[in-house]
């Protein structure tokens, strides 16, 4: 007998907090059954199928970025660039911007840093793991990818620690809260006025780190801003650090419920890259990303016209079983080349080769130091974002080798 419930239209609703705990019922569904999905309540269209997700963000001419990546009020405005830099520009003006940025965030850059960040995050690792029981999320992965950040663009060590509080207050959302804030927005100036001090600095002697190389950064004569130097480091904040965080607690949780998966990079650590890999395509910290149709377009016999809101829905597309065979199962042996969770195209994440040495770095400590590790399922604690996806607490215990 068929009930309601099986013939009822699938909803999706990306406020509610069931879809935080699991969307990949719904994103399977919205694959099959609404693969060009529209919300009246929220006035979005979402796209979910691998193709589909892949072929919007190559397709910089029809989808647009310039109301920002996000569809929280706060963020969807015209003005987004102004906080997220060349993430919410489209060609030229992000061409230009990216062209700079790239002269100094080079990829030698982030390799020359692979000892400092063993260093931060045995910094924090290792009290942790002394500790013997201690919060994952709060006392080690939330610690380490701004602190790297902070390295790369100059920060001294001594304003660390502060800087990852402001970033914190900036990125942090009160259960149920979509938009930031006033705690976060005073944080936010902040932490730009931090950084327009330490341009002002660097202007005046170089160092040796990406905020130096930012200013030097020249292309047939042009070059950044004050403010677009401060909109880039801002943007590296909120891009960066809390995905990053998400990344790895995300690879300990997946971990811990796969035992024989979790035994392959314990046994070889030569495995840890893809235990992060699998982590990114299973369960990925930045879920959807928004754009603005900048004319009409049609998917599957659906049109959708000009100057609509559309959700690229990464995590579902990188469940699809056009694309990855058995996509539920939690697999570190799969091939994952073709995971969409940096994006694809012209805005393709700037951070992901700093992400995964982060990763490698921090997940190759870990099961150098590590035999074997519990998490209590009570503690834990998820975030309720509609973006990005994780945990806000995660208590683990660990049996040293
Ligand atoms: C697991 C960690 C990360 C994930 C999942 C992630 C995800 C993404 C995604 C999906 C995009 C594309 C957005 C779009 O198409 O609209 C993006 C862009 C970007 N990411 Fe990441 N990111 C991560 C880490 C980082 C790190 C560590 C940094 C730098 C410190 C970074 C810097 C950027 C920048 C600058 C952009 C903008 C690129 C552009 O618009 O041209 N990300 N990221």
């Amino acid at each position: 007998m068929t009930t309601t419930a099986d013939t009822a239209p699938v909803v999706y609703n990306p406020y509610a907090y069931e879809m935080h705990e699991d969307p990949y019922p719904t994103y399977a569904r919205l694959r099959s059954e609404a693969p060009v999905y529209r919300s009246e309540e929220f006035d979005f269209w979402a796209l979910s199928r691998h193709e589909d997700v892949l072929g919007a963000f190559r397709n910089v001419d029809t989808f647009s970025n310039s109301w920002g990546v996000s569809l929280d009020p706060s963020a969807f405005s015209p003005d987004a660039h102004k906080m997220m830099s060349f993430l919410a520009l489209d060609p030229p003006k992000h061409t230009r911007m990216r062209s700079l940025v790239g002269k100094g965030f080079t990829p030698s850059k982030v390799n020359a840093m692979e000892t400092r960040i063993r260093e931060i995050t045995l910094e924090h690792l290792v009290p942790a793991l002394e500790r013997g029981t201690f919060d994952f999320v709060e006392d080690f992965a939330g610690k380490v990818p701004m602190d790297v950040i902070s390295e790369l663009v100059g920060v001294p060590v001594a304003d660390r620690a502060e800087l990852r509080r402001l970033a914190d207050l900036v990125l942090h959302r009160d259960d149920g809260v979509f938009d930031v804030p006033q705690e976060g927005m005073d944080a936010a100036l902040t932490l730009v006025g931090y950084y327009e001090v330490m341009i002002d600095e660097r202007r005046r002697s170089r160092r040796d780190d990406l905020t130096s190389a930012l200013i030097d950064a020249e292309i047939d004569g042009d070059r950044l801003t004050d403010e677009e130097i401060v909109a880039f480091l801002f943007l590296m904040v909120v891009a960066g650090n809390e995905t990053t965080t998400k990344l790895l607690a995300n690879a300990w949780y997946w971990g811990w419920r796969n035992p024989d998966e979790r035994a392959k990079p314990f046994a070889d650590p030569g495995r840890v890259a893809d235990w992060a890999e699998e982590t990114l395509r299973y369960d990925t910290s930045s879920q959807m990303l928004l754009r603005v149709t900048r004319q009409p377009i049609e998917f599957h016999g659906t049109r959708i016209a000009e100057g609509e809101r559309v959700l690229l829905l990464a995590g579902s597309a990188n469940r699809d079983d056009a694309v990855f065979p058995d996509p539920e199962r939690y697999d570190l042996d799969r091939d994952t080349t073709k995971l969409v969770s940096f994006g694809s195209g012209r805005h393709f994440c700037m951070g992901a080769p700093l992400a995964r040495l982060e990763a490698r770095i921090a997940l190759g400590e870990l099961v150098s130091r590590v035999a074997d590790y519990e998490v209590d399922p009570a503690g834990m604690m998820r975030v309720h974002s509609i973006n990005v996806r994780g945990l806000a607490s995660l208590p683990t215990t660990v049996v040293l080798r």
